[in-house]
Order: structure tokens, then C-alpha cells, then sequence
């Protein structure tokens, strides 16, 4: 795994924003995940900046959602797909009918196996922006003893939903269960980059970069099966 420390979370967020544009630039129909949460928010804002200052066409690219909240509407300002669209999509030229969500409306089952077929037809992920948990959880996928490798629909740790009450007006409002890419097709990309700022995720990313472990209780440590990784974080997340 390779390790890009920044030294604050602009310079985080700069980095990967003009990481992801130079991929768009390679192949502008690339197959992107997107993680929602506080950290990829500088980098979405960049991207738009690039995407404004320098004329980068996204009609082609093709994003996914890599979780999905079960039981809020697409308009809920807290949905993962209102996210994506208030961050990014509506700000650029990407095509509505190139994005990509699970509907937590439909019978769930169904809807994970046809999420995951979609990434199929798609080649799998050509590159997957993921942020972390503070417990190590990549997307929804907690830590646990058994992990369904595909998409599906997670029940969310009790300190997931508190880490993620700071979002709602009430910690009761916190989905107990979301949709998720399952770590298999997350590790099918074919470029991963792991973006994480500030002190509080200081400890799991001096976990990560010592771990030579596969333990399931530590979803991130999945991440060491793959070659392509890159861990951008800055001096914050470093030294705590
Ligand atoms: C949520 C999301 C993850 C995200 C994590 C960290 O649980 N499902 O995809 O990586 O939170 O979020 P933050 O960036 O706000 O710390």
C-alpha cells in the first residue's frame, strides 16, 4: 500500500481531486465509486473546480453510489444519492443516467443482485474513492466475523450510527440498516485510493499501515489482498 501524507486536509483534498481527474482524463467513461461522509467533500469541491476551471468533460463517466441509507428517499438531504448530487453531480455535466444507486425501495434482495450485475456489465470499477470508518469499515461493510462478499444490505453497528448522528438532528433519525458494496467488488477495482484527515482517524490509519493481517473485525485490512492502493491522509491522521 502506498502512503501519500498531505499536510492538511486541502492539500488532501487537491491531491485526490486531481488524481481522479487525471483518470477521467485516461478514459473519460471510467466506472467510478464515490463514498459519501465528511472527508470526501473537499475532494468532490476540487473536482468541480477542475472540472469548471479546466473544461473536463463528465458526460461519460459512469458513478456509483458505494452504500446506500435503507428507508430514506433519494430527496432525503441525507441520502448518499442526495450527497452525490448536491456535491457533484448537479454541479458538472455528468448524465443522470450515468449515475447509479441502489433503490431501498424496491424488495432489497433484488436490488443488491442488480446493483452488482450492473457493475459487471460495467467491467467492474475502474476506480473506487473509499473513505474509512473509525473502526476500520470500508462502505458499510462493518467489522465482523463473516462478511458477504457482494452487495448487500448491512445492519449498522451501534458505533456507526452514533459516528453518523452528527449528520441528523436525532440520533434516532440514523438508518439502522444501509446497502453496500461488499468488499469483493470493491476489490475488484482496478485503482483504489483511501482518503482519511484529522485526528480522529489517526488510530485506524496507524492500524492500517501496520496491519499485515487479513482479520475480517478490521474490514480495512481487506485491502491489503489488493496492488493498487493508495492512502492519501494528512499530517493529522498521521500523528493524532
Ligand atoms: C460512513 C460511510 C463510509 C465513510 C465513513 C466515514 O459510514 N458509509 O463510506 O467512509 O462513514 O465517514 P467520514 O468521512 O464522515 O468520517
Amino acid at each position: 500500500m502506498k502512503n501519500i501524507i498531505t499536510k492538511d486536509y486541502q492539500e488532501m483534498s487537491q491531491l485526490t481531486a486531481r488524481i481522479i481527474a487525471d483518470e477521467i482524463k485516461k478514459k473519460p467513461n471510467m466506472a467510478f465509486a464515490i463514498p459519501t461522509g465528511g472527508t470526501p467533500i473537499g475532494t468532490l469541491q476540487e473536482l468541480v473546480n477542475i472540472y469548471n476551471k479546466e473544461k473536463l468533460d463528465f458526460s461519460k463517466l459512469k458513478c456509483f453510489n458505494i452504500d446506500e441509507y435503507v428507508s430514506l428517499e433519494k430527496e432525503h438531504e441525507q441520502s448518499y444519492y442526495y450527497f452525490l448530487n448536491h456535491y457533484l453531480y448537479q454541479k458538472t455535466n455528468i448524465s443522470p443516467s450515468n449515475t447509479y444507486v441502489p433503490n431501498v425501495f424496491n424488495d432489497l434482495e433484488k436490488e443488491c443482485h442488480d446493483y452488482e450485475k450492473i457493475i459487471q456489465e460495467h467491467g467492474n470499477f475502474d476506480f473506487i474513492l473509499l473513505g474509512i470508518g473509525e473502526d476500520g469499515h470500508i462502505g458499510f461493510n462493518e467489522p465482523q466475523a463473516l462478511h458477504q462478499a457482494y452487495c448487500h444490505v448491512q445492519k449498522l453497528d451501534q458505533s456507526t450510527i452514533e459516528a453518523n448522528s452528527r449528520f441528523f438532528e436525532k440520533k434516532e433519525e440514523v438508518p439502522k440498516h444501509a446497502i453496500t458494496l461488499g468488499m469483493a467488488t470493491i476489490l475488484k477495482s482496478k485503482k483504489i485510493v483511501l482518503i482519511a484527515n484529522g485526528k480522529k482517524k489517526a488510530n485506524v490509519i496507524k492500524k492500517l499501515l501496520s496491519t499485515q493481517e487479513i482479520n475480517p473485525l478490521f474490514p480495512a485490512s481487506f485491502l491489503l489482498l489488493h496492488n493498487d492502493v493508495t492512502i492519501i491522509c494528512d499530517q493529522d491522521a498521521i500523528n493524532g
